[in-house]
């Protein structure tokens, strides 16, 4: 028991050590980050993704903030034919802009850089099953991602130490479109 929680001690020491040089977007506004977003691109360490990458496609996320600096999340992700939805509450830790999702074992997510109306690039270090893995979203207000945003993104994956070789570009669905067609 006392090395379970030593160990766990020693985790979350060892992770805030690894996100403290993670900048977040300034002045971030929730309100201002709100809406419809398109997951345009991905960059992670993480084994699952490695292994499917090359099979996932493009997702949403449906941005609404809250009363208090939290934000209230709609993804849909497509697969295959099908559509699965997930609802997520990012909850405000410290200040605007950095977040945790323990529903998606995210254990920090940063809104690192943000132009409000067209990108935002998104850190994520998470735990799935046990390994932790450190992740790079671009979203894109459009399905196609401005030079300007690939870029943003670009510049950034590498500082967090992911290569060239952990990211994925994602090509387009309708299957979560209005109208697709839902998983069961
Ligand atoms: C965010 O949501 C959590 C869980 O619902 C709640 O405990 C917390 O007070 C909220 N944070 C703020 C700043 O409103």
């Amino acid at each position: 028991m006392q090395s379970i929680l030593l160990g766990r001690v020693l985790v979350l020491l060892w992770v805030s050590t690894a996100w403290a040089d993670v900048l977040v977007q300034p002045d971030f506004d929730a309100k201002k980050f709100s809406g419809l977003w398109y997951v345009v691109a991905m960059a992670s360490d993480c084994k699952v993704f490695l292994d499917k990458k090359d099979h996932l496609l493009m997702s949403t996320s449906t941005v609404a903030a809250e009363a208090g600096g939290n934000l209230s999340v709609h993804m849909a992700f497509p697969w295959g034919d099908g559509c699965n939805r997930v609802d997520a509450e990012f909850l405000k830790v410290g200040m605007e802009g950095h977040f945790r999702v323990p529903d998606m074992g995210y254990l920090d997510l940063r809104i690192a850089n943000t132009d409000y109306s067209s990108f935002a690039v998104v850190y994520i270090y998470k735990e799935l099953e046990g390994a932790l893995s450190t992740m790079v979203q671009l979203y894109s207000r459009t399905q196609e991602a401005s030079p300007q945003a690939v870029k943003a993104f670009q510049d950034f994956y590498p500082t967090v130490g992911l290569p060239d070789d952990m990211v994925a570009m994602l090509p387009k669905s309708d299957a979560c479109s209005p109208g697709g067609a839902e998983a069961p």
